[in-house]
């Protein structure tokens, strides 16, 4: 990229679609339509302590989490500008708890966290919207549980939107990852980071407040990663308590986040199918790696749309050795 050349996300996504030859334009309307809802809801994000449309939606999701009026905007602006294109068969939210039935002639599946970090919606701390796209496997109609109950090698694209300081997109569609930064008074999101790598680690990013629920092996690791020990890194610690937000930084600087299980709840908190797998497919394109400890999250096969697993995601060698400690620590004493 020249300097001072603009590249738009749509005339990315179009050179992107001029490698795939047999490609008919459906994809790259489908990242165009993901990133056009994404511009809504970045106006509303921008805006929300003006309209009355900060705080509580005064419903629950699934998750049995208080479902926040901007999490309700979100998942509807994305599902809106989604369901009647043709180019989706089913969508899945974390806000729905079933699958969205969408188009019979969709070829493919959209999965999403409309508004990830909600907890940090009204005190104006970046927050994100998290999307992965998967082919269609059900051969008609339209789409079911089992086209969105995928692995995350299977998929064909992921990214996620920051609206921090600035709203930034970052995608990959198995080619790298590109980010494009919003430039409002145009309207339009435009390349600032081309196939981000991430750099050796600065930070690590983790909720101390759950040290004593962690497992041995996890509370070592952490332990570790605060400098103690042997071979020990020397990182700074940042926790933003959004996904979007501390993944981002870990991409352009450098890190790893952890969202570990805990003695009574192995499985933790974070989402397999629009926090964990999007991300970890990114992390991968970016030259990282995203594990629940135990194994890759890439090869995880959904079992159901809101399942949980524990996460360690970012700098190769960091996630390496939450596995070993772990091995080390919880696996030896279980055996
Ligand atoms: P969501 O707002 O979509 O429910 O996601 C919140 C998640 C994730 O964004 C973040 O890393 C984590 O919750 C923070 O959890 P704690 O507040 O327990 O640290
Ligand atoms: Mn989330
Ligand atoms: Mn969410």
């Amino acid at each position: 990229m020249q300097r001072g050349e603009l590249v738009t996300i749509e005339q990315h996504i179009l050179a992107l679609q001029s490698l795939h030859p047999g490609a008919t334009g459906e994809f790259t309307s489908l990242l165009y339509d993901i990133a056009l809802a994404t511009k809504v809801i970045a106006r509303e994000v921008n805006r929300a302590g003006l309209g009355n449309i900060l705080g509580w939606a005064g419903l629950e999701n699934i998750q049995g989490e208080a479902v926040r009026k901007l999490d309700v905007l979100a998942n509807e602006t994305i599902i809106r500008m989604n369901e009647p294109t043709g180019r989706v068969c089913v969508m899945a939210s974390e806000e729905a708890e079933e699958v969205i039935p969408a188009h019979p002639r969709g070829k493919y599946v959209l999965i999403f966290d409309p508004l990830d970090g909600s907890s940090n919606i009204d005190y104006n701390v970046s927050i994100g919207t998290i999307f992965a796209i998967y082919r269609r496997k059900s051969l008609s109609g339209v789409g079911i549980l089992a086209d969105c109950l995928q692995p995350g090698k299977d998929l064909l694209a992921a990214g996620y939107v920051v609206y921090g300081s600035s709203t930034m997109l970052v995608y990959s569609t198995g080619s790298g990852v590109f980010g494009f930064t919003l430039d409002p008074s145009v309207g339009e999101f435009l390349l600032s980071h081309s196939q981000v790598q991430m750099p050796a680690p600065q930070y690590y990013s983790v909720n101390h407040a759950n040290l004593r629920r962690w497992t041995r092996g996890v509370q070592e690791y952490v332990r570790w990663l605060r400098g103690d020990g042997e071979g020990a890194p020397k990182l700074s610690e940042r926790y933003i308590g959004s996904m979007v937000a501390d993944f981002h930084r870990n991409l352009l600087a450098g890190g790893v986040f952890l969202y570990p299980g805990e003695v009574n709840k192995p499985q933790g908190k974070l989402r397999l199918l629009y926090e964990a797998a999007p991300l970890g497919f990114l992390a991968q394109q970016a030259g990282g790696r995203a594990s629940t400890g135990l194994q890759d999250i890439l090869s995880i096969t959904p079992t159901s749309l809101h399942q949980r697993v524990p996460v360690f995601i970012g700098d190769r060698e960091l996630v390496a050795t939450a596995e070993a400690m772990i091995r080390q620590h919880d696996l030896a004493r279980t055996s």
